[in-house]
């Protein structure tokens, strides 16, 4: 059953080849210094497809290419998480998901034909460029539904931007609507294989929110110089080419800020120092970012002889889309509560087990019975259901699964776009020396995602994001 749906799934995603065609476009293509004949596709010399490299589109592209360089546009082909996590796909559906997982996040190894179960180590230079600029600069069109790399790429067509006076040197240029429009994004940021699961919908979301009413994009949350805000964008050169005077422009950030960051040491760059400092650097934007996301906004008691209540309000802040949105069955958002009177501590919810997990269902420390199930903990991470019918009983078991390919239901948990959502608590009693701690915090992956895929030793690098925080009561 689930072989044959991916398999459904691997044909949607065939449906939109990219357009290749070998006639150069520019002419002059061989005067190009750099040329990525001889950068990203020489391991493919026999390879029919004229692949442009990032590293030409940086000696007049500078700043575009270095905040590329750090984005996790280009860490799609370098993640360990995601080639673990795709061979497992893989293995999972004996091989039926083909090449639907490196189609999005190596989009031109796998027009190159490499195979779906390429890991970093062995792909190509133009592979390991994962989501590079051509991608998304000549994407020309795209085609419905929207979502699984329904983008068209013609590796022949004039650089799409967003101007249309672009002085033209080395590649012609056109105005593109696609290319300012959210269904570029949207191309892949929704990803589906049968209308039942959806395994991120940011686009699907977007589409129904708010912003998109207010005529807001993506492009204006996501390429400004803040990120998760639209506010004004810097002004200044879009290409630097010694000897020639180029306009002031509005540009953009292609940085591309969200919750994931580099796990492994040489990502963004080869230097292992210049990358740590470059992976710090980063989480100060993605605080950034999050605070932006979402936020405490009240927190108060109803007393009573028998027990406590505890309200506690998060407030999503974006008009964009949900919060978490995108891979939200891994995307863990959740409420710490901790509450202390003296020295003792008389409640907690939203703690870790000894595993760094959360004591949910998933925690090997609450399936082995070393720690409480926590049956308070409000986490906004969606839950992967997996019917299976109990053949002694004749009714339907539920389980969860920890990955959204081996579910067949996703329960989504998020804040909807500006959703302002009241939780409760029951707490024993409190003397009025009480203090309560109650803390928003995020984890972009669960500990135990990365042990089910035998990457244990990364789970000390990822890191929790303290959103806010709000302190009731107590003595100071
Ligand atoms: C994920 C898609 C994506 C990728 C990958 C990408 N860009 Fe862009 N780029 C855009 C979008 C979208 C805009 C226009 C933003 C807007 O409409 O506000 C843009 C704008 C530009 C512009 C116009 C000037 C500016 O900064 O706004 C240049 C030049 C550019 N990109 C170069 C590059 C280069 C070089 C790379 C690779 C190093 C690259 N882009 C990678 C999406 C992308
Ligand atoms: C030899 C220099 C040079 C190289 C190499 C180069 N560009 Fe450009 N590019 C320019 C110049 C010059 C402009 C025009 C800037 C202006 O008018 O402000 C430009 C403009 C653009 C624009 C804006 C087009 C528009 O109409 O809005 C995009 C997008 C772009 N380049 C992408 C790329 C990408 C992607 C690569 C690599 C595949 C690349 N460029 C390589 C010089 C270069
Ligand atoms: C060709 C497919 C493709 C296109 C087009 C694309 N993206 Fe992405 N994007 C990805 C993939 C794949 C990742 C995740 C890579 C990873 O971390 O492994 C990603 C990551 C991101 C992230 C970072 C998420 C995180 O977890 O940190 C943001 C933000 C983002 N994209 C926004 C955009 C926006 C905005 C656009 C449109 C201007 C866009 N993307 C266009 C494929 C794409
Ligand atoms: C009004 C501003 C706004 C708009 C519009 C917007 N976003 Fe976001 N986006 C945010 C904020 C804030 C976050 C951080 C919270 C979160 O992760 O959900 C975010 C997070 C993300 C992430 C990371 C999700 C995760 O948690 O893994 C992706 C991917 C993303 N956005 C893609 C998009 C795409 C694609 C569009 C357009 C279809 C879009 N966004 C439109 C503000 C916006
Ligand atoms: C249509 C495009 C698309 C396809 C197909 C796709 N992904 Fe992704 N993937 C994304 C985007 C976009 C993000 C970033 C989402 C976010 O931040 O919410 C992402 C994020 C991820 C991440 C988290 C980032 C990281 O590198 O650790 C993993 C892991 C991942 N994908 C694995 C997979 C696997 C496995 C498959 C195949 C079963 C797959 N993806 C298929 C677009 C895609």
């Amino acid at each position: 059953m689930k072989i044959l749906l991916l398999m459904l799934l691997v044909g949607c995603a065939d449906k939109s080849t990219s357009t290749v065609d070998t006639e150069a476009e520019n002419t002059d293509a061989s005067a190009i210094p750099d040329h990525p004949e001889d950068t990203g596709s020489d391991t493919h010399a026999d390879s029919s497809v004229d692949y442009r490299s990032a590293k030409w589109c940086a000696e007049c592209h500078p700043t575009q290419f270095s905040e590329w360089e750090q984005s996790m546009h280009r860490y799609a082909a370098h993640s360990p998480v995601f080639d673990h996590m795709a061979a497992k796909a893989f293995r999972d559906t004996a091989g039926a998901t083909g090449t639907f997982c490196t189609g999005c996040h190596s989009p031109l190894g796998t027009m190159d034909g490499e195979p779906g179960t390429t890991m970093a180590a062995d792909r190509s230079d133009i592979s390991l460029e994962g989501v590079t600029c051509v991608v998304c600069h000549q994407a020309v069109s795209h085609s419905q539904p929207i979502g699984n790399t329904s983008i068209e790429i013609d590796l022949n067509a004039p650089m799409q931007g967003p101007f249309d006076d672009a002085v033209m040197l080395e590649h012609g240029s056109a105005k593109s609507e696609l290319i300012s429009s959210p269904e570029l994004c949207g191309s892949c940021h929704d990803v589906f294989n049968f209308p039942g699961l959806r395994i991120e919908e940011a686009y699907t979301e977007y589409q129904e929110s708010p912003a998109a009413d207010m005529g807001i994009r993506c492009q204006d949350c996501h390429m400004g110089p803040e990120p998760g805000v639209p506010v004004e964008r810097s002004i200044g050169k879009a290409a630097v080419v010694d000897g020639i005077q180029l306009p002031q422009r509005p540009i953009s950030s292609h940085r591309f800020i969200g919750p994931d960051y580099s796990l492994i040491d040489n990502f963004p760059y080869a230097d292992t120092a210049a990358s740590s400092e470059a992976q710090e650097e980063m989480k100060t934007q993605i605080d950034t970012l999050l605070k932006n996301a979402v936020h405490i906004t009240d927190v108060s008691t109803d007393e009573d002889p028998e027990q406590t209540t505890l309200n506690v309000v998060i407030e999503n802040r974006t008009s964009g889309h949900n919060v978490p949105t995108g891979f939200t069955s891994e995307r863990q958002l959740w409420v710490e509560v901790e509450v202390k009177e003296g020295d003792e501590t008389v409640f907690v919810s939203g703690n870790l087990d000894a595993d760094g997990d959360l004591r949910d269902h998933l925690s090997w420390s609450v399936i082995a019975g070393e720690a409480e199930l926590d049956t308070q903990l409000v986490n906004f991470q969606s839950l992967n259901l997996l019917r299976v019918m109990d053949v002694s009983l004749g009714i339907p078991d539920v389980y969860e699964t920890i990955f959204p390919f081996d579910a067949d239901y996703i329960v989504r948990r998020s804040l909807a776009p500006l959703e302002a959502r009241t939780l409760q608590y029951t707490l024993p009693p409190l003397s009025p020396e009480a203090q309560i701690t109650v803390r928003l915090r995020y984890r972009n992956l669960p500990p135990y995602v990365l042990r089910a895929l035998d990457l244990g030793d990364l789970v000390s690098r990822l890191h929790i994001f303290d959103i806010d925080e709000v302190v009731l009561g107590g003595t100071e």
